[in-house]
C-alpha cells in the first residue's frame, strides 16, 4: 500500500516524464509538472485540478522555476519527491560542438536541475523530509563514442547527485540518481536530439556511433512504463539507493566500466602511489 506524495516532475510532456505523471496520478499521488510549453502538458494530462498543477518553466532560469516550485508549494502545500527528468542528447566530437550548443546542453541538462533542487530544497528542509531523484543515464557512468558533451552533462548529474546525497543525509533528505539505458521515447528522435551541424571529415566512428544510435530509435530494449514503475518504487523505498541502472544495456555496461576501470588502476597503480614524498 503506498501513501499518496506530492511530487514535481520537470519535463513532462513527453517520454519517461510523461509516463511518469501518468503513473503517480493514476495512483492517487499529486504531481506538479513542468514543461516548456503548458499547452503540450494540458493536451496530454487535462488541466489543472486537485490533484494536478501543469506548470510553463524554463528551467535554464532560476526566476521560472521559483515561480514553478512555489506554485506547487502553494497548491498542494508540500513537496515530497522532486523528478529532474528534463534533459536532452547531444552529439558530436568536442570540436564539432559550438560553445554555445555545449554550453546550451550543460543549462538544460545540469543548470536546469541545480536550479529546481536549490529551489526545492528550503522546504525539504524545513519539512526535514523529501527525496530528490535526479534522471543521468549510463553515458553519466560510461561514455560512448561521440557523446562527449552528452556523458559530460550526465557525469555532472552524477557527481552532484553522490555529493549531494552525503550533504542532505543527515537532514533527512534522501537523493538518488537513475542511470536509464536505452528506453524507447522521444529522446533518440530529430525533435529531442541534437547533432553537430558541422561535422568534421576525420571523425568517421563518431558518425558511425550516431548513425548506430538513430537506427535504434523506436526499439529501444527499455519499456518507459517499467522504468516509471521503477521510480515510484524507488521513491516508496525506505531505504533508497544513491545510484539506480535502469535497463539490461545499463547494468551490463557499468559493470564492464567497473571492470575496465579496476583492470587500469591495477596496471598504473606502481605509478600512482610513486608520487608522495619519500619520508
Ligand atoms: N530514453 C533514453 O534512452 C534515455 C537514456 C538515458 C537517459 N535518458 C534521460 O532521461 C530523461 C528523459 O528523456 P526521455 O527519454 O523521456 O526523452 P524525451 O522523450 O525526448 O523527453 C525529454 C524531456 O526533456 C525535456 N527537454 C528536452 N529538451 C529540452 C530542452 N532543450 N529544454 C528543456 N527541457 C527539455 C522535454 O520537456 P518538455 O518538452 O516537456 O519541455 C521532454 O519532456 C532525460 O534526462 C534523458 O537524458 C534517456
Amino acid at each position: 500500500m503506498s501513501t499518496s506524495q506530492t511530487w514535481l516532475v520537470t519535463g513532462a510532456s513527453q517520454g519517461l516524464g510523461l509516463t511518469l505523471v501518468r503513473q503517480l496520478l493514476a495512483a492517487g499521488h499529486r504531481v506538479a509538472a513542468t514543461s516548456r510549453r503548458l499547452s503540450s502538458l494540458t493536451q496530454l494530462l487535462g488541466n489543472a485540478s486537485a490533484s494536478f498543477l501543469p506548470l510553463e518553466t524554463d528551467l535554464t532560469t532560476e526566476s521560472s522555476v521559483a515561480q514553478a516550485v512555489s506554485q506547487a508549494i502553494s497548491t498542494f502545500g508540500r513537496l515530497d519527491v522532486v523528478v529532474n527528468n528534463a534533459g536532452y542528447g547531444i552529439g558530436g566530437s568536442v570540436e564539432e560542438l559550438s560553445d554555445a550548443e555545449t554550453r546550451q546542453a550543460f543549462d538544460v541538462n545540469v543548470f536546469g536541475m541545480l536550479n529546481v533542487i536549490r529551489q526545492a530544497l528550503p522546504h525539504m528542509r524545513t519539512a526535514g523530509s523529501g527525496h530528490i531523484i535526479n534522471i543521468s543515464s549510463i553515458a553519466g557512468i560510461s561514455g560512448n563514442v561521440g557523446w562527449a558533451i552528452y556523458a559530460a552533462t550526465k557525469y555532472a548529474v552524477e557527481g552532484v547527485s553522490e555529493v549531494l546525497a552525503q550533504d542532505l543525509a543527515p537532514l533527512g533528505i534522501k537523493v538518488t540518481v537513475v542511470a536509464p539505458g536505452a528506453f524507447r521515447t522521444n529522446f533518440l528522435t530529430p525533435e529531442s536530439l541534437v547533432l553537430t551541424r558541422q561535422p568534421i571529415e576525420a571523425y568517421q566512428a563518431v558518425r558511425a556511433s550516431h548513425e548506430k544510435y538513430l537506427a535504434m530509435n523506436g526499439t529501444q530494449a527499455g519499456d518507459p512504463e517499467k522504468a516509471a514503475g521503477a521510480i515510484v518504487q524507488l521513491a516508496a523505498a525506505a531505504h533508497p539507493p544513491v545510484h539506480l541502472l535502469l535497463g539490461q544495456d545499463a547494468y551490463k555496461r557499468a559493470t564492464l566500466k567497473l571492470e575496465t576501470f579496476r583492470q587500469e588502476l591495477a596496471a598504473w597503480h606502481p605509478l600512482t602511489v610513486s608520487t608522495g614524498f619519500a619520508e
